[in-house]
C-alpha cells in the first residue's frame, strides 16, 4: 500500500464550502474551485486524508509489530536463533526472559489448554506453535509443516521485541498488546548470548546487560554501557530523538535500528559517527519509515492510574518543580523536555560521570533532558537507571544540586511525577 503524503487541509479551507452555501460571493465561489482542486490533488474528498491517516496508522502499525525488515539474515543465517529456540526455547524459558505473549492471537482453544494446563509450557514445540500464530511479541517466525510436524525454519525480531509490552491480563507475560510500552523485563542481552555463533568474551558480554537495558553501540564501537529501553510513546512534538538527540525525527533513529542493531536490509549513513553501513542489496527499511513513524507519534504517554498519586502533594510539587528546585528549567513546557531548544553536556546529567560515558559515544556527545510525561510506569530511570525510583531520582538532584529540599517536598515532587 502506498502513504500519501497528504496534509491535512488548513482551517480556513475547510469553512470555505460552509461560507458558499450561506453566500456565494465570488470570492467564496473562487475558494470553492480552489478548495475542489485541492481535494482532487489530496485523492478525491475530504475523508480520503483522513483515509489515509488511518491507513497510514494502521501501516505503520503492522510495521511496528511484525516487520523484520529482513533481519532473518542476522538472527537465522549468522545467529541460528532459530535452532536455539527451536531446542531449548519452552515457553516457561521464554517468559523468564521477558519475552510476552499476545492473548488476541491466542485462539480460545489454546487459551483454554493453557489455563487448564494441558498445553506443555515446558516444551519448545510449544513455543514454536505460539510463534506460528504470531503470539510471541516481538518475535517474527516461518513455520513449515514437514512430516506432519511444525519446524521453525527462519526467524527474525520486530520493534515491538523492546518497545511493547502486554497488560498481564490473562497470566504475568500473557496479556494485551501496550505498544510504545517498554519491555523492562526483557533481557535482550541474555537472549542474544544462547547463540551458538558467538565466542565466549561476546556472550559474556552480552549476558551482563540484565533485564530491559541494552546497548545500541556494541556492535558498533565495541564498547559496553547498556542503556534502558525508553517509551515509544510521547513522543510527538518533540524533535532530538534519543537520549543523546542524535535525530530530529525518528524516523533517523528507526532507520538506525532496523539496519545496525536489529540487521534488516537497507543502509544507513551517518557522518559524525564515521558509520555507512550497508546490509544487502535490497532496502527492505526506507519505503517503510514514514508511516512506522506516524503510528509511533500517534501513541500517547499513558496517563496515570486513578488514585494513583495525591493531587493536593503533586500542586505543592508542581510549584517546586517550577519555581525553587529549578526542574523547570529543563523540563519545560507542555512535554517537560527544553529538547527543541538544546542539548546538554554530560555534566548536566545526575546520572554521569560513568565510564565509558554513553552521550561520548553518540552523534551529539550530549543528552537530551528526557521528557516526563508517563514516567510513572516505566522505572528504573535516567539512561543508565542510575535511580531505582522516582524518589530516588529526586533525591539525586537534591544531593547533587545541593537544592536542600526537606522530606516533605522531596515527597511533594515526587508526587508530582508520578501525575505526568
Ligand atoms: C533490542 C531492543 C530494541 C529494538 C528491537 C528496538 N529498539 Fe528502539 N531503542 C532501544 C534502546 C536501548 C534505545 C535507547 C537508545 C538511545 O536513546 O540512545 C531505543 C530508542 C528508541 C527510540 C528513541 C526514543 C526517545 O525517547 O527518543 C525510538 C523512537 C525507538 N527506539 C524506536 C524503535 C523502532 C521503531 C524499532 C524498530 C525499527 C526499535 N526501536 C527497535 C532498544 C530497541
Ligand atoms: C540542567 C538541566 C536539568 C535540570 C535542572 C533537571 N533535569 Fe531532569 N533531566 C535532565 C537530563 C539531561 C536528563 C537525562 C539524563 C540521563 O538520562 O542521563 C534528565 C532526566 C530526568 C529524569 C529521568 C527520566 C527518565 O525517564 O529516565 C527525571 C525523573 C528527572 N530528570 C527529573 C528532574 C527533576 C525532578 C528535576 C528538578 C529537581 C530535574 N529533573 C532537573 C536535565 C535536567
Amino acid at each position: 500500500m502506498k502513504v500519501r503524503p497528504c496534509r491535512p487541509l488548513h482551517p480556513a479551507v475547510t469553512t470555505t464550502p460552509n461560507a458558499q452555501a450561506r453566500s456565494p460571493a465570488p470570492g467564496a465561489l473562487l475558494a470553492a474551485v480552489f478548495v475542489t482542486f485541492a481535494l482532487s490533488a489530496c485523492g478525491g474528498s475530504s475523508n480520503s486524508s483522513e483515509d489515509d491517516r488511518r491507513a497510514a496508522l494502521a501501516q505503520g502499525q503492522q510495521t511496528f509489530r511484525f516487520d523484520t525488515f529482513g533481519d532473518e539474515a542476522l538472527w537465522t543465517d549468522t545467529l541460528r536463533m532459530h535452532e536455539v529456540i527451536a531446542g531449548a526455547v519452552d515457553p516457561v524459558t521464554a517468559l523468564s526472559v521477558g519475552l510476552k505473549v499476545d492473548l488476541d492471537a491466542l485462539p480460545a482453544a489454546v487459551r483454554t489448554a493453557i489455563g487448564d494446563g494441558s498445553i506443555d509450557l515446558g516444551s519448545p514445540a510449544t513455543t514454536v506453535a505460539l510463534i506460528k500464530l504470531d503470539a510471541v511479541v516481538g518475535i517474527k517466525g516461518s513455520v513449515d509443516t514437514v512430516n506432519g510436524s511444525d519446524q521453525l525454519s527462519r526467524v527474525g525480531i520486530t520493534c515491538a521485541l523492546c518497545h511493547s509490552t502486554v497488560d498481564d491480563s490473562f497470566a504475568p507475560g500473557i496479556g494485551r498488546r501496550l505498544d510504545g510500552w517498554p519491555n523492562r523485563d526483557l533481557d535482550p542481552g541474555a537472549i542474544i548470548a544462547l547463540s551458538p555463533a558467538l565466542d565466549a568474551a561476546t556472550k559474556a558480554v552480552y549476558s551482563s546487560w540484565g533485564k530491559g537495558r541494552f546497548d545500541p553501540r556494541f556492535n558498533v564501537d565495541g564498547l559496553s554501557q547498556p542503556v534502558l529501553i525508553p517509551p515509544a510513546y510521547g513522543l510527538e512534538g518533540i524533535h532530538r530523538i534519543t537520549y543523546t538527540g542524535d535525530g530530529e525525527d525518528l524516523a533517523y533513529w528507526n532507520r538506525y535500528v532496523a539496519v545496525v542493531e536489529m540487521g534488516g536490509q537497507g543502509s544507513f549513513v551517518e557522518p559524525r559517527l564515521n558509520l555507512d553501513i550497508r546490509n544487502g542489496s535490497e532496502d527492505l527499511v526506507s519505503a517503510k519509515l514514514s508511516a512506522l513513524q506516524a503510528y509511533q507519534l500517534s501513541l500517547a504517554p499513558p496517563a496515570p492510574p486513578a488514585g494513583s498519586f495525591d493531587a493536593a502533594a503533586a500542586a505543592r510539587g508542581k510549584s517546586l518543580f517550577d519555581g525553587r528546585a529549578g526542574c523547570a528549567s529543563c523540563h519545560s513546557g507542555p512535554l517537560l523536555t527544553d529538547a527543541n531548544e538544546r542539548l546538554h553536556p554530560p555534566a548536566d546529567s545526575v546520572a554521569e560521570p560513568e565510564t565509558p560515558s554513553y552521550a561520548a559515544r553518540s552523534a551529539t556527545r550530549e543528552y537530551r533532558s528526557t521528557p516526563l510525561r508517563g514516567a510513572w510506569q516505566h522505572p528504573p530511570y535516567f539512561h543508565n537507571g542510575a535511580a531505582a525510583t522516582l524518589e530516588d531520582a529526586v533525591r539525586l538532584y537534591d544531593t547533587r544540586l545541593g537544592l536542600q529540599l526537606g522530606d516533605a517536598e522531596i515527597a511533594d515532587l515526587v508526587e508530582y511525577l508520578k501525575s505526568l
